[in-house]
């Protein structure tokens, strides 16, 4: 079943699923810049920083600049927050009914080595973007209408959630569309794999320390089984391994100067991924809290995650209410 015909089936809400299509137009687009790789000079750095002061490569800003034109035409759309720029794009339709924020390449890092990235995309209910501002974005992951990324791997898939569920589409590169593929995502609520960067480990806090450590045990120690461990640097590329066949990412709050609360954005990054992640049966926190409850205070917030198998992320959840 394609993307089009599966929005009709499961959503009455004409304007959501057009700009869900929309969303989907500019994950093919992006897919077909990706796969030119360095004929298209995608692994190529440009002189420029975003507001995160990261460098941004060509294809950040290349993604950015197709996901706003698509999302444009939508007509459904009032304005767009988006990691590569500083501050919201305002459409010249401003009352329409949504708000989208969006990671337009996640993992870009991994351009440079022809490694998986992806696209991101939360959104929003639009509660009054045209006498509010930017303060409108600031609205609960729980508050999202939809969620969806697309996976810019050997295969092109669109993860989407409308939040009654998480579905997965294949693109079908000879005819341009997404494919229905899985209609029901469910994460193992028990596993034995974490992803984390653990060059950060002096940094981590006592809750994360003790369970890593105890993970590393294994058989040996307290868990009694041995844990296996996967990180791809691209948060799409290792929650989809999660939605897949379960585990926990974590990138957790730490001592790490300058910011000290994680790496990942919440408006952005956290939400949609959490969405996914609970909207599969699994869970995501920041440590104490659900992420999707967080109540935001500005657009380029970062915040802790921990998020993928229920089981071990209510452990997590414990370890963290012990250290306090
Ligand atoms: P982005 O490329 O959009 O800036 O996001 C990168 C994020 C995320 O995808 C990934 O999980 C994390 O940064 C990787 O962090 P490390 O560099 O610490 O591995
Ligand atoms: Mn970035
Ligand atoms: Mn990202
Ligand atoms: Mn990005």
């Amino acid at each position: 079943m394609q993307l089009d015909v599966f929005l009709k089936q499961v959503s009455l809400n004409h304007a959501l699923n057009v700009l869900i299509w929309h969303a989907a137009q500019a994950g093919i687009e992006i897919a077909a810049l990706v796969r030119q790789g360095a004929l298209q000079g995608v692994t190529e750095k440009t002189a420029t920083t975003n507001v995160q002061g990261e460098t941004q490569m060509q294809l950040d800003i290349r993604s950015h600049e197709v996901a706003i034109a698509q999302l444009r035409a939508s007509a459904v759309v009032a304005a767009v927050l988006s990691e590569e720029e500083d501050k919201p794009v305002m459409f010249e339709t401003l009352d329409a009914p949504f708000l989208v924020s969006m990671d337009p390449l996640d993992g870009s890092s991994n351009l440079a080595i022809n490694g998986v990235v992806g696209s991101i995309f939360s959104v929003l209910p639009n509660t009054g973007v045209a006498t509010q501002g930017e303060q409108a974005f600031l609205q609960p992951g729980q508050a999202q209408r939809a969620a969806l990324y697309v996976m810019y791997g050997p295969a092109t898939l669109l993860v989407l959630s409308l939040g009654q569920g998480t579905h997965v589409f294949t693109l079908d590169h000879d005819t341009a569309s997404f494919v229905l593929t899985q209609q029901t995502v469910e994460i193992p609520p028990e596993t034995s794999e974490y992803a984390i960067n653990a060059s950060n480990q002096r940094y981590w806090q006592p809750a994360i320390q003790r369970y890593i450590d105890e993970c590393l045990q294994g058989a040996e120690g307290v868990r009694g089984r041995d844990f296996n461990m996967r990180w791809c640097a691209s948060m799409v590329m290792d929650v989809h391994r999660i939605l897949t066949r379960g585990g926990v990412f974590l990138y957790p709050r730490d001592n790490k100067q300058p910011v000290k609360a994680g790496r990942l954005r919440l408006l952005y990054e956290a939400n949609p991924m959490s969405l996914l992640v609970a909207q599969a049966g699994g869970e995501s926190i920041n440590g104490l809290e659900d992420v999707l409850a967080i109540q935001p205070t500005s657009c380029h917030q970062r915040v802790p995650v921990l998020l993928g198998s229920r089981q071990e992320i209510q452990r997590l959840r414990e370890y963290h209410q012990q250290a306090t």
